[in-house]
């Protein structure tokens, strides 16, 4: 059990807080690219408790500043966007990506007032469909070369949507293996072959057993937790017979994110971004090894569920996230549906804003979580007394972390530990595009070209 001191210290992400400040040593994302599309490329956004406008300059430069107006506090989001920048409603103070004031228009002539007058700004860059910017001091780090920042545009969606939670309830169900076989449960398998774009609902790899049946007829996972150079890799088994292992390997990528396999030709790389200490949204990249992604089915898949332009759930709180008592008896675990992003809201959102960790009671099962909580702190204090954290890379280092790899699928009882590497081995050695073989596993597998 935690004292209530400790969990603010993991949770807590204010300027001023410990969470918050390794926080800031890390991209984070901002906003889709989707999102400042259209006439007037303006949006609030609010991250890690800093109430901040996005825009794009007619120069087509992103800037993300402070949002009250440094005249006298105005909205900078009600603003005009033109003479290459941001242009206050108030009286017309120009400001530009860099925060910089240009004009500030009802000041005598030849007034310098301007010149010294600076917007908080941070840095925004472009990648793979997000807008990440950097909040912390100093240099930002590089990059991972992880695949979503590797594959091209054409093999790569990204998508977001908003949670009514602490971040890291958000993130500590992803790396949870045991609860797809009861919330995520349903009572009958579907026609696998109509899974494209959803989670849990194909084949498992090397086999024609849908992944809803192994999640449910084998619901006491084995698993084990490796700490690894990007956070933690999970490994979760299913032994289906003395011949047969469901394996399923996905990964935790510091601080916030995890790396799942969503099908056998995707991965999903998602990241669990603080709005403030009691919202977050997550964002992820779906990545494909095989064909470029179908980017309209899977945002109309997902606009379904989700409504623009705050990307809030349709199902939630308000509505009892759908729960139907007779579908819960005949259908679904939960009641509330077939889209699993509701299991998961559901899931974390009951537990309150910030889930009260110094009454819950933790179980094997909670392992990666348990390990995780360390890790965090562990870095936490390591930013604290000013060392930087793990994944605070540089150009030098960034090559270093590739991949990570996943899988799911099903692989032999005996012989499991390198199996699931070769099986990601082979998807990597397939992509139409250079997909890395992580170093550490490129030691382990020996494959032949042509295998
Ligand atoms: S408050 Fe923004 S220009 Fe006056
Ligand atoms: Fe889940």
């Amino acid at each position: 059990m935690m004292s209530q001191e400790q969990n603010d210290l993991i949770t807590r992400i204010g300027p001023k807080d410990p969470c918050g400040r390794l926080m800031r040593k890390y991209w984070q994302p901002a906003a889709l690219v989707d999102e400042l599309q259209g006439a007037r490329p303006v949006r609030p956004v609010k991250l890690l408790g800093e109430n901040l406008v996005l825009f794009r300059d007619e120069h087509g430069r992103y800037g993300l500043i402070e949002r009250h107006c440094a005249h006298r506090g105005a909205d900078l989001a009600f603003g005009r966007l033109e003479h290459g920048g941001l242009r206050c409603a108030f009286h017309g103070w120009l400001f530009d990506v860099s925060g910089q004031c240009l004009e500030t228009p009802a000041e005598p002539k030849g007034s310098n007032l301007c010149r010294n007058i600076r917007q908080r700004a941070y840095a925004v860059v472009e990648k793979s469909g997000i807008l990440w910017a950097y909040l912390g001091e100093g240099e930002p780090p590089a990059f991972a070369e992880i695949d979503c920042f590797v594959a091209p545009e054409s093999h790569t969606f990204a998508f977001k949507g908003h949670m009514n939670c602490n971040w890291l309830q958000a993130l500590e169900v992803g790396i949870d293996p045991s609860h797809a076989s009861y919330l995520h449960r349903f009572f009958e398998d579907e026609d696998t072959s109509t899974a494209y774009g959803k989670q849990f609902r194909g084949a498992s790899a090397g086999s024609d057993m849908p992944m809803t049946k192994i999640l449910r007829e084998y619901d006491r996972p084995i698993i084990n937790v490796e700490q690894t150079e990007y956070g933690l890799r999970l490994i979760a088994l299913r032994e289906l017979d003395a011949e047969r292992t469901h394996v399923r390997v996905t990964n935790q990528l510091f601080p916030h994110g995890f790396v799942i396999p969503m099908s056998t030709e995707m991965t999903i790389t998602q990241w669990h971004v603080p709005i403030d200490d009691e919202n977050c949204y997550w964002y992820a990249i779906f990545t494909s090894y095989t064909t470029p992604v179908d980017k309209k089915k899977m945002r109309e898949q997902r606009l379904e569920l989700y409504e623009l332009p705050d990307y809030k759930s349709r199902k939630n709180k308000s509505n009892d996230y759908g729960f139907d008592a007779q579908e819960q008896l005949r259908s679904t675990y939960t009641g509330m549906g077939a889209d699993i992003n509701v299991h998961d809201q559901w899931a974390v959102e009951s537990m309150g804003p910030i889930q009260d960790r110094t009454k819950e009671h933790l179980g094997q099962s909670d392992k990666a979580i348990v390990q995780y909580r360390r890790l965090l702190r562990q870095e936490i204090e390591k930013v604290a007394s000013g060392e930087p954290p793990m994944l605070f890379l540089d150009a030098s280092n960034a090559r270093s972390i590739q991949g990570p790899a996943t899988m799911d699928g099903i692989g032999p009882t005996q012989g499991w530990e390198t199996f699931w590497m070769e099986v990601d081995v082979k998807r990597r050695r397939g992509a139409p595009w250079v997909a890395p073989v992580p170093e550490e596993i490129a030691a382990k597998v020996h494959l032949s070209a042509a295998e």
